[in-house]
């Protein structure tokens, strides 16, 4: 299973990609993390890792190569990929969680993401998983990724929905756009206080006509480990990934 993880800039996309991944490796699973953003640079410190793989871009020859391989049809050469495929300066693994990450712009001027945009969209069709592995990739904010079509080779979009009405707007716009690919979308609500609010923003979204699969609580644990560049694990909101990644876990295995 390919999972995207999306949603508004600062929702929580990032946290709960790792708080999955963790609960994910605590059941044995092998998981395969893809930092498909191309701004923040700090997922591999709230996975654990001292430092973050190089990116597939360089695999591929850098940027401007990339660019120049983008005219001819084929970037990557091979029709499917396993994690087995990425050589270690690019994959960086620890106890079953892996992670890659397609390119950072790192340089004022040096012209737009798009070739990133293609390499992610590429990268995540052509991967194929293991039988004990899934993929989680953290997107960037917002949903130009849906118009550079990297969530085609996705098989279930996460939503990450705050208490604020922008994260509301963009859920729908969000829903709307992903019902045109025919792909599902499953909300989960993240820092939620009270139970009032979680039932306020669940029923905000309804009216959308967005299911939610999970709520995850504003944690103290996560917001200090955030604040430290430490890993996320153990309290609440890890508890509430762990329920979320066994939904999910639990229909992928229905519809098999
Ligand atoms: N469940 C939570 N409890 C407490 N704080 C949280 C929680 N989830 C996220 N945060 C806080 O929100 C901040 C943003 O989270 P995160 O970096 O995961 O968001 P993001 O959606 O990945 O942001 P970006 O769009 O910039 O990539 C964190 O630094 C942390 O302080
Ligand atoms: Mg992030």
């Amino acid at each position: 299973m390919k999972i995207s993880v999306c949603g508004k800039g600062g929702s929580g996309k990032s946290a709960l990609t790792t708080l999955l991944a963790n609960q994910a490796v605590s059941r044995g699973l092998g998981v395969l993390v893809v930092d498909s953003d191309e701004s923040n640079s700090g997922l591999f410190k709230m996975l654990g890792f001292e430092n973050p793989p190089v990116p597939l871009m360089e695999l591929l020859g850098g940027k401007k190569k990339l660019k120049e391989k983008m005219r001819h049809t084929n970037i990557l050469a091979e029709s499917h990929l396993s994690s087995k495929d990425i050589p270690p300066p690019h994959l960086i693994s620890r106890n079953g969680l892996m992670l890659v990450s397609i390119g950072k712009i790192l340089q004022a001027l040096e012209g737009c993401a798009c070739p990133m945009g293609v390499l992610s969209r590429e990268f995540l069709k052509k991967l194929r998983l293991g039988e004990n592995e899934i993929a989680i990739v953290d997107m960037e904010a917002g949903v130009e990724h849906f118009g550079r079509g990297i969530d085609e080779g996705i098989d279930r979009v996460l939503l990450v929905v705050e208490p604020s009405f922008e994260s509301i707007v963009l859920a729908a716009k969000i829903k709307g756009i992903a019902a045109g690919m025919n792909r599902a979308v499953s909300a989960v609500l993240n820092k939620i206080d009270s139970e009032k609010i979680a039932h306020k923003l669940e029923s905000e979204l309804k009216t959308r006509d967005i299911e939610v699969i999970g709520i995850v609580p504003n944690d103290p644990l996560v917001f200090e480990a955030c604040l430290e560049g430490r890993t996320l694990g153990g309290g609440e909101a890890f508890n509430a990934a762990g329920k979320i990644l066994g939904n999910l876990l639990s229909e992928n295995r229905d519809t098999d």
